[in-house]
């Protein structure tokens, strides 16, 4: 098929009809295989599966409908969506419900090309309700299993902290799960940032690398960028999970650039909760320039307004970003994934088989 000669790339529509050859950045971004490295699997869970389940497992919901669960998706903050996002968590009770949460979201990212994802799992949220560490990992890992099986999408799960409550609960969440440690690649620090520091969490850090678990944290997000020297310093984490507020340090920058420290930043989330005014506003570009290691993930799909293409490609268009830098940030999360490096080369051959594509 022959285009005319002054059809530009931008100016295509149907792109996803065209050979090849004539590839569009919006086709690109969807063509590409992607890692997921920052996603809360409870935050995947839809208005339709939260009220499936609240009937199911009869537990009273203070919304009747989808269309009232849908409505009270307007947030300030991180805390005004983690109150949200706990009242949702309620309707999870057996190891079936994780299973088919779980599941949901595999089948919806693999329409995404999403092809490795790193699920954080923050047990605490379950088992203070009664249900038992064993109930979430399983349910969880029997979906991850079918998800590699079925999908052609590998996975690991990620045991998160709930930093809000002391290091001590922190400890019997590892206790718990450590039974099932072969179904745990690492430990993360997540929920209401400001006020509770990476350093509330050292020892329990500290046990869990001595168990063999590598370490991440949510750090800069809401919270200094003295949280983000803290989770590298007494965390020893490898990545951090969002960290956008790093450029108001520029020693803390140079830092981060030296070492190559990931950074797993979620769009479509910051301007949820207001980190930035507007996808305009997200200082994703600038951290991509300055030579830091980004990476785009979903956070909270079900609650953010969209899963990873979405998040890829609201940010491509807001912030003008090249096909180069597309290629860059898919790069940077094979790179960083806690994967098997036979699956990660194959994974990063095809991305510069597409980047040949592009031209
Ligand atoms: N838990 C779920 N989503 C979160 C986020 N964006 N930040 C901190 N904790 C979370
Ligand atoms: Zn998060």
């Amino acid at each position: 098929m022959d285009l005319p000669a002054d059809t530009s790339r931008s100016m295509l529509s149907s792109y996803d009809l065209l050979p090849d050859k004539y590839m569009n950045i919006t086709s690109l971004i969807k063509r590409l295989p992607k890692a997921e490295l920052h996603l809360h699997i409870e935050g995947t869970l839809e208005p339709e599966l939260m009220m499936a389940l609240s009937k199911r497992n009869n537990v009273t919901l203070p919304f009747s409908t989808v269309d009232e669960i849908k409505a009270a998706y307007d947030f300030s903050d991180l805390q005004s969506f983690l109150d949200l996002y706990h009242i949702g968590t309620q309707v999870l009770k057996t190891e079936q419900d994780f299973y088919d949460m779980t599941w949901a979201y595999l089948e919806r990212v693999a329409k995404d090309n999403v092809k490795h994802v790193e699920l954080f799992t923050d047990t605490q949220t379950h088992t203070d309700r009664g249900v038992p560490t064993e109930t979430v990992i399983q349910g969880i890992d029997r979906a991850l299993k079918d998800g590699e099986a079925q999908l052609g999408i590998s996975g690991v799960q990620i045991l998160c902290f709930l930093r809000h409550l002391s290091e001590a609960e922190a400890e019997k969440a590892l206790d718990a799960a450590l039974p099932y440690k072969d179904q745990i690649r690492a430990v993360g620090l997540a929920s209401s940032e400001m006020g509770h520091p990476p350093s509330k969490f050292k020892n329990v850090f500290a046990r869990a690398r001595k168990e063999g678990l590598v370490a991440v944290a949510h750090a800069g997000e809401e919270g200094p960028p003295e949280y983000i020297h803290e989770a590298l310093d007494l965390l020893n984490v490898v990545r951090i999970d969002h960290g956008v507020r790093c450029l108001e340090d520029p020693k803390l920058v140079a830092r981060l650039v030296q070492d190559q420290v990931p950074l797993t930043v979620c769009p479509l989330s910051n301007i949820a909760l207001c980190v930035f005014d507007s996808m305009e506003q997200h200082n994703f570009k600038q951290l991509l320039e300055a030579g830091l290691c980004v990476t785009i993930n979903s956070d909270d799909p079900a609650y953010f307004g969209g899963y990873m293409n979405d998040n890829y490609l609201q940010t491509q268009s807001a912030l003008n970003l090249s096909a180069a830098d597309m290629i860059k940030v898919t790069c940077n999360a094979f790179n960083a994934a806690f994967m098997d490096e036979t699956l990660r080369n194959t994974h990063l051959e095809t991305i510069a088989q597409l980047e040949r594509e592009f031209g």
